[in-house]
């Protein structure tokens, strides 16, 4: 199959259903002179973190090709475009809106307006204000007021641009990746950390929520989190007790205290100096109710019993992506089959999905066919669930376009988009062609 097509009866065929691509502000932004550092600058420039070696001083460029990317996005005839916003960009270290970075914001909204194409924004997509992370950063509960505060001016200075907001992209990420086994910045590592890196994450998205039930009540409003699905090796006690566990730490970890207001009961499991600090009161705070959820999925892992751990990771099955992750579709369905059973949902957008392979431009063209099917496989599968019934309103291609693949560096391509970064010349891949034909032919 060179396009993508969805069972004619598809809710996803309706023009209700959004379509849109992803984007995230450290990833394709570069202009790093017009703003203060962040811990991925830092981590960028501690030896052997990034895979090779690069940077987001330059990036896609998108600080300067910002008129023609946002063209190029409405080419592609999507309905929405989720990008994020440099916290470091926007505001001073004395805590002031930085009123050149507002201002290359706003005028990209305003763009994606005359466009009308919906602005889906993300408030923290892991670049923390280095000054921040100096004072402890997310083990620091204060980070959690002071992403208060941000959210509050930025929010304001936004007005009515904005369709969607979301507090936090990914706090699995933020935390787990980068303050408990430290492959992500700020490095840092230990078991501690992370599950208090969480709970302030998780008490920042609830204040952010509090903020925009005030300064923002007609936008959309939730959060984004990442799903990796967890799947026992075998029926047996031991190795389903394992997954169960792996599933908690992983990704309950992050779903449940927003959903439900508690942490999954492991936590009474953890040693007495891993546990977090909780206060009281936090978690209605982090509890506040959601106009949706995002869920970014990407791919599954599998988990049996260990004798000296809770859990043992295997490595990835195959069929797998550049990245190295394991294609399985039916995670997809399942997982939003089995949130949906285990918790109340708001509207369900999938705010990330894709796929990292091995592009070649050639004679102008990138012949991604096993991405494209990357994509149909997991359009089926969100079709799937609708018709199981889960809400879903809306899916976004990850990514736009190429660009700085956190730990990976550029080395990964996910984009739909080529990005040649010698000439910052973009090519519209066979996969992004297929996702604009399946847009335009509803
Ligand atoms: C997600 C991130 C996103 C991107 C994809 C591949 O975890 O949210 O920035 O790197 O993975």
């Amino acid at each position: 199959m060179t396009s993508l097509s969805l069972p004619q009866h598809s809710t996803m065929l309706d023009k209700s259903f959004v379509y849109g691509v992803a984007t995230a502000s450290f990833q394709i932004e570069g202009g790093s002179a017009d703003r203060l550092p962040c811990i991925w600058d830092t981590f960028c420039d501690t030896k052997g973190k990034i895979a090779d070696n690069s940077n987001g001083h330059v990036a896609c460029d998108h600080y300067t090709h910002w008129r023609e990317d946002i063209a190029l996005i409405d080419s592609l005839g999507v309905d929405a475009y989720r990008l994020s916003i440099s916290w470091p960009r926007v505001i001073s270290q004395d805590g002031k809106l930085n009123p050149v970075g507002v201002k290359f914001y706003t005028d990209i909204l305003d763009e994606l307006q005359h466009r009308d194409i919906k602005a889906y924004v993300t408030l923290y997509h892991w670049d923390l204000p280095q000054h921040l992370e100096d004072n402890g950063g997310w083990l620091n509960r204060e980070t959690a007021y002071a992403f208060e505060h941000y959210v509050d001016l930025i929010t304001t200075a936004f007005g009515d641009k904005v369709h969607s907001y979301a507090t936090l992209n990914e706090p699995f990420c933020s935390a787990y990746l980068g303050y408990e086994i430290g492959v992500h910045a700020p490095g840092i590592k230990g078991a501690k950390f992370g599950r208090q890196a969480a709970h302030h994450l998780l008490l920042a998205h609830g204040l952010g929520m509090k903020v925009l039930a005030k300064n923002s009540p007609n936008t959309l409003n939730g959060i984004v989190l990442n799903f990796t699905p967890c799947y026992s090796v075998s029926q047996s006690d031991a190795d389903l007790k394992a997954t169960a566990y792996a599933d908690d730490y992983m990704n309950q970890w992050y779903m449940k205290p927003v959903m439900d207001g508690a942490y999954p009961d492991i936590i009474n499991q953890l040693p007495i100096e891993v546990r977090p600090t909780i206060l009281p009161g936090d978690m209605e705070i982090i509890s506040q109710p959601l106009d949706f959820l995002g869920i970014n999925f990407y791919t599954r892992l599998y988990y049996k019993a260990s004798d000296t751990a809770p859990y043992e990771e295997l490595a990835h099955q195959f069929p797998r992506t550049d990245i190295g992750w394991e294609i399985y579709p039916q995670a997809l369905t399942d997982l939003l089959v089995t949130l949906n059973e285990t918790y109340t949902l708001p509207a369900v957008y999938i705010t990330e999905n894709g796929a990292a392979m091995a592009d070649k431009l050639e004679n102008a063209k990138v012949n991604d066919q096993d991405r494209l099917d990357y994509y149909q496989q997991h359009l089926n599968a969100v079709h799937n669930a609708i018709e199981q019934g889960v809400r879903v309103h809306g899916y976004f291609a990850w990514s736009l376009m190429d660009n700085f693949e956190w730990a990976e560096g550029y080395l990964k391509r996910f984009g739909i988009v080529y990005v040649d970064y010698a000439t910052q010349q973009r090519t519209i891949k066979k996969s992004g062609l297929a996702y604009r034909d399946l847009i335009s032919n509803r």
